[in-house]
């Protein structure tokens, strides 16, 4: 089977488990792992802040981000179909006691005037911005539009929180650091078990303060490990390794797109969305290709560091006879 379902769906790889196998640890709970305090101290470089926190999943990350941003009754503001509002539970609600407030926009991405125009932001408020925005097919926010939408966020006195789960990806199709885009937030998630390979893990980054803040969080949600360094290993190791590759999946998504018939334009990274029809994802299954649901009406087919040339060759070649590609 051709797994395009997801980014989620990579093994870690010998150079990998290797790294993991060989990694120094100690207890993470008492800041004591050196693998997990180097991979913080390198993150929070990477992200322009001054510190960051190691949390196994990047749902925690968020979560954890929220609670430290937030006081209950306020509200979170994020796009309709952002992670943090579909896709966790109602964590902004249950763990910090927030109203969700989605917001229709093009791309995953609201505008200056769509968060100026949400009533009853202010002080406690987090506004939630995703790059790249998952449920519109991996787009990038282009850095300018961001810094404007952080300004409006700021001008109502909201704190922002940026999901970079997948901010490797847009910074790799951008030409930018990631930094770019994460310092100018408050808190910024980015999860190393899509793109990045690695079995699982995250970290957030923010100010000093922020991050102190943020520790009582990861215990709160039982996210604070012990020799968390094995996980921390293979993070530093896809920081070397699995970065700068991330644009072979992003050139892998535009062939593919182009060889069933979707507008490469649409494909600004590692996803290429795809129309759903029905039974089309089953009859894809059937010929040895996956894929996943992107959102409603929409199916997504993701490369990574799983799949080659061959594959997107012979992925192309099966969908292509369930999809009716005109040759
Ligand atoms: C944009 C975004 N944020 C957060 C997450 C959550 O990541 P994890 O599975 O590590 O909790 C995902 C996972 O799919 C995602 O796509």
């Amino acid at each position: 089977m051709i797994d395009l379902r997801s980014d989620t769906v990579t093994k870690p790889t010998a150079g990998m488990l290797a790294a993991m196998a060989a990694a120094e640890v100690g207890d993470e709970q008492e800041r004591e792992d050196p693998t997990t305090n180097e991979l913080q101290r390198r993150a929070a470089e990477l992200l322009g802040h001054e510190a960051a926190l190691f949390l196994p999943t990047a749902t925690m990350a968020n979560q954890v981000a929220l609670r430290t941003l937030s006081r209950p009754g306020s509200k979170v503001v994020a796009e309709e179909r952002t992670h943090v509002l579909v896709y966790e539970w109602g964590g902004p609600a249950i763990h910090s006691g927030l109203v969700m407030q989605g917001l229709v926009a093009e791309a995953g991405r609201p505008t200056p005037d769509q968060v100026a125009a949400v009533d009853e932001l202010g002080p406690g408020s987090v506004v939630v911005l995703e790059n790249t925005h998952r449920s519109s097919g991996g787009r990038v926010w282009p850095l300018g539009e961001f810094r404007a939408t952080v300004a409006a966020a700021r001008e109502r006195g909201a704190a922002v929180h940026l999901d970079g789960a997948r901010l490797f990806n847009a910074a790799v199709a951008a030409g930018e650091p990631p930094s770019a885009w994460g310092e100018l937030a408050d808190t910024v998630t980015v999860c190393f078990s899509k793109g990045l390979g690695c079995p699982f893990g995250a970290v957030l980054a923010g100010s000093a303060e922020t991050i102190e803040r943020a520790w009582e969080g990861k215990f709160l949600l039982g996210g604070a490990l012990r020799q968390s360094g094995i996980a921390a290993a293979a993070m530093l190791y896809a920081l070397d390794e699995h970065v700068e590759r991330l644009a072979d999946d992003h050139a892998r998504a535009k062939r593919l797109a182009e060889g069933i018939g979707i507008d490469p334009a649409t494909v600004e990274t590692n996803f290429v969305p795809i129309p759903a029809e029905p039974g089309l994802r089953e009859r894809l299954a059937e010929r040895g290709v996956g894929v996943g649901g992107l959102r409603p009406g929409w199916l997504r087919a993701v490369t990574h560091l799983d799949i080659d040339d061959e594959d997107v060759a012979l992925a192309v070649e099966r969908m292509q006879e369930v999809l009716s590609v005109p040759a």
